[in-house]
């Protein structure tokens, strides 16, 4: 029996399997079960910057009414600021009962684009039991006088924010849409992330012909958006002190070991668990095993060892991966 315990972000972890921020996190029963299923942690559905600030200005305007109708009506004045029946609420209501009952940590996601009060929420989120926080900064930036340098700095703005705010490990999800995506990662890194999680996948409208209309749906992955991650999971290998998440693509064994393969400390799943249920965890981390028993490798062994060489120069050997692919790619396609 192979031993798969793993240390993400400075949590112990009892596999490498993690689910990710998604539909499956949105009710007791829906964690208990992914629990359950057996991954190695659990990241929660996301609290967005907007749902947070929305509810905060609902909070005071409520208590802006109240204390003009003070004089008429003193029943009427809450007697302090809630929202119980807010999302924010119902979040760190679901962390509170869910956070004792499972055996792997719970850790809390918040979704923003810029640094602000919202961050505040880290740490309620801690206080009701998260081990940990995932902060997924999701950005696009389509104002046309957005300098590059100004959006790197709102990422490390944020993460050295909420950095400040809690004591637990914070993790920062994130895109691959960066010039330097290597300098990015290492900025993050510097700027206290414990994790980075590659990668985010954005939104990406499509248009129906037929009703002429802009349609803003959101596909389950294939494993073949695993590609990018998994290169730049190689690239950061024992290069970044934070620890590696591989998000997106996996399907089968096959592509968590291929992320393992390529240095990924954990490997996150949504897609996979949302086609096949809770219990699939169970499957893909048994299969893990068998694979690396058949290999006879334990997980350590097996995880970097097909990354990018360390002392490797890692801008030559991405060009000399391009240019042989290329080679080989046009003596497969000529005609
Ligand atoms: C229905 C659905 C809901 C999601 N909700 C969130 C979310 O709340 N926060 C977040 O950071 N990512 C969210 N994601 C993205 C996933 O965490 C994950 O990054 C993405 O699906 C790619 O991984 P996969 O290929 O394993 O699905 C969601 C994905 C899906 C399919």
């Amino acid at each position: 029996m192979n031993d798969l315990r793993t240390r993400y972000m400075g949590l112990q972890l009892r596999n490498p399997l993690v689910a990710s921020a998604g539909p499956l996190s949105q009710t007791l029963d829906g964690i208990k079960s992914l629990a359950g299923g057996g991954v190695g942690a659990i990241v929660m559905y996301s609290l967005f910057e907007e749902q947070i600030r929305h509810e905060a200005a609902r909070e005071t305007e409520m208590m802006d009414r109240s204390a003009e109708s003070f004089a008429e009506a003193l029943s009427y004045f809450p007697t302090e600021p809630s929202n119980e029946s807010g999302l924010v609420h119902s979040y760190l209501q679901l962390i509170e009962k869910a956070a004792p009952v499972i055996d792997v940590p719970l850790i809390a996601s918040l979704n923003g684009s810029a640094k602000g009060e919202w961050s505040g929420m880290a740490r309620r989120m801690v206080d009701a039991g998260a081990s940990g926080i995932e902060l997924n900064v999701y950005y696009l930036p389509e104002d046309l006088q957005v300098s590059g340098r100004e959006v790197e700095q709102r990422y490390v703005d944020i993460v050295a924010d909420v950095k400040q705010k809690v004591s637990v490990p914070v993790a920062v999800k994130l895109s691959p849409f960066f010039s330097s995506f290597g300098e990015m990662a290492r900025r993050l890194d510097e700027a206290g992330a414990d994790a980075l999680v590659l990668f985010n996948r954005f939104l990406q409208p499509d248009i129906d012909l037929d009703q002429l209309q802009v349609i803003s749906g959101f596909d389950l992955s294939n494993p073949d958006e695993a590609k990018l991650p998994r290169s730049w999971i190689s690239a950061l290998y024992r290069r970044v002190s934070a620890s590696l998440a591989a998000s997106t693509g996996v399907e089968t064994t096959q592509d968590v070991v291929k992320y393992l393969l390529a240095g990924a400390d954990v490997v996150m799943t949504t897609a996979a668990l949302v086609r096949n249920g809770s219990s699939y965890a169970g499957q893909l981390v048994d299969g893990v095993t068998s694979w690396l028993n058949r290999r006879q490798l334990t997980l350590n062994q097996a995880r970097g060892m097909l990354a990018v060489p360390a002392g490797a120069d890692a801008d030559e050997y991405a060009r000399s991966g391009y240019v042989s692919g290329l080679e080989r790619a046009k003596k497969t396609y000529a005609k």
